[in-house]
């Protein structure tokens, strides 16, 4: 009796068992399936905000909450089939709502700097914050990267989620409600694309941007310095000491900032003050979208490739991450610990009429393209 009991619970166990451990590679497979979900991520404003799961057919994975628009993780296998998160980014809600610099957002409605933060239009002088030295920067105190957005999901052929946000007239200064849409996708070709539309009712300024921060490693201890850059501009927009353009649009050759062909970010980082934080003038000649740079990490097998509709990009090269912040499992985030890609018009267009416009009138319609693709050399 005593041993039928006894095989009885043996039987038992082992069910128990397979049936727990069948649920879980389902629950794992599930997880893993390609699509769109959604689960709570806590509240900012009193509002709900959301973190959306986008999984294409490769199980690459990229989050992304409606608040501030950010991109939190991009999830993809390296050369040996390791999984990690390419960008840099917090695993809950609190690391947003402290300061951080940016990491994954949507920037605007001005993406980069304005000198003093003011700007005229039709005669009529703009005040915006100044929140970066004597400069407006990113939009100002409570940017496109604070904002709660509109989510919708759309799951067609590919995962892709919509965005929306009225930026009121005289937020922060600028002219105009602003009605924005980031419609952010992730094909099965791990390309990751964000298209940016926009109307105002006023005339008013638009530079639209994401400001993630790669380090294609995967690990965030590691810095980007081996990283291979090659930038397709054989121009940058040369600086004063507060990083507002002088107007000149400078020759990279034989300098420092030449990308032209793929060069190791810490190659000539030294002779450049405080890093790379610079906006390149991309060669091609018209707003079609066009690939414009590519990275390269050779330990992960890495490739990002940078496609967009804009003139230009801010490479910059995380110098202002100090150790300070930590990832969400408690790694200090040193210097150049990542480098961004924000693709965009020239900083402080609005007071140089030389550069590309980023006025935005009644009745037109704002639109810009920016796809980063990832890819694997075995
Ligand atoms: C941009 C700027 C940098 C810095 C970062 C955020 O890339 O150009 O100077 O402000 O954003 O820290």
């Amino acid at each position: 009796m005593k041993r039928i009991t006894l095989l009885g619970i043996v039987i038992a166990t082992i069910f128990t068992f397979l049936f727990t451990s069948c649920n879980q590679i389902n629950k794992a497979k599930m997880e893993k399936s390609k699509g769109i979900t959604r689960s709570s991520f806590g509240t900012a404003g009193g509002k709900e905000v959301f973190l959306y799961t986008l999984i294409n057919s490769k199980g690459t994975e990229v989050k992304i909450t409606n608040f501030g628009g950010i991109v939190t993780s991009w999830i993809s296998a390296d050369k040996n089939g390791k999984n990690s998160s390419i960008v840099l980014g917090y695993d809950s809600l609190s690391g947003y709502l402290a300061t951080h610099p940016y990491f994954g957002a949507i920037v605007g409605r001005y993406g980069n700097r304005i000198a003093k933060g003011k700007f005229l239009i039709d005669s009529i002088e703009y005040t915006l914050a100044i929140n970066n030295g004597p400069n407006h920067l990113h939009g100002g105190v409570v940017g496109f990267d604070k904002a709660v957005w509109e989510p919708t999901v759309e799951n067609d052929s590919v995962p892709s989620l919509l965005l929306s946000y009225l930026s009121k007239d005289g937020e922060e200064g600028y002219p105009g409600n602003l009605n924005v849409d980031v419609h952010y996708t992730l094909t099965d070709e791990d390309e990751l694309k964000i298209e940016y539309s926009a109307t105002t009712d006023k005339k008013t300024v638009v530079n639209l941007t994401n400001h993630s921060y790669f380090n294609l490693t995967g690990d965030v201890t590691n810095t980007i310095l081996d990283h291979e850059l090659q930038i397709d501009a054989d121009h940058f927009t040369a600086v004063d000491s507060t990083l507002i353009p002088t107007g000149e649009i400078t020759p990279v050759k034989g300098t420092p900032y030449d990308f032209t062909q793929p060069t190791k970010v810490g190659l000539r980082i030294d002779s450049v003050k405080g890093g790379y934080d610079h906006n390149y003038v991309f060669n091609k000649i018209d707003a079609s979208l066009t690939k414009v740079a590519s990275v390269s990490e050779q330990k992960s097998g890495r490739v990002l490739e940078v496609f967009t509709t804009e003139p230009g990009v801010q490479f910059y090269t995380g110098n202002f991450l100090d150790g300070t912040l930590k990832t969400s499992d408690g790694k200090a985030i040193q210097q150049h610990a990542a480098l961004c890609l924000e693709t965009q018009h020239f900083p402080d267009s609005p007071n140089e009429p030389t550069f590309p416009t980023t006025l935005l009138l009644p009745g037109q319609k704002f639109h810009s393209i920016t796809v980063y693709k990832l890819s694997v050399i075995k």
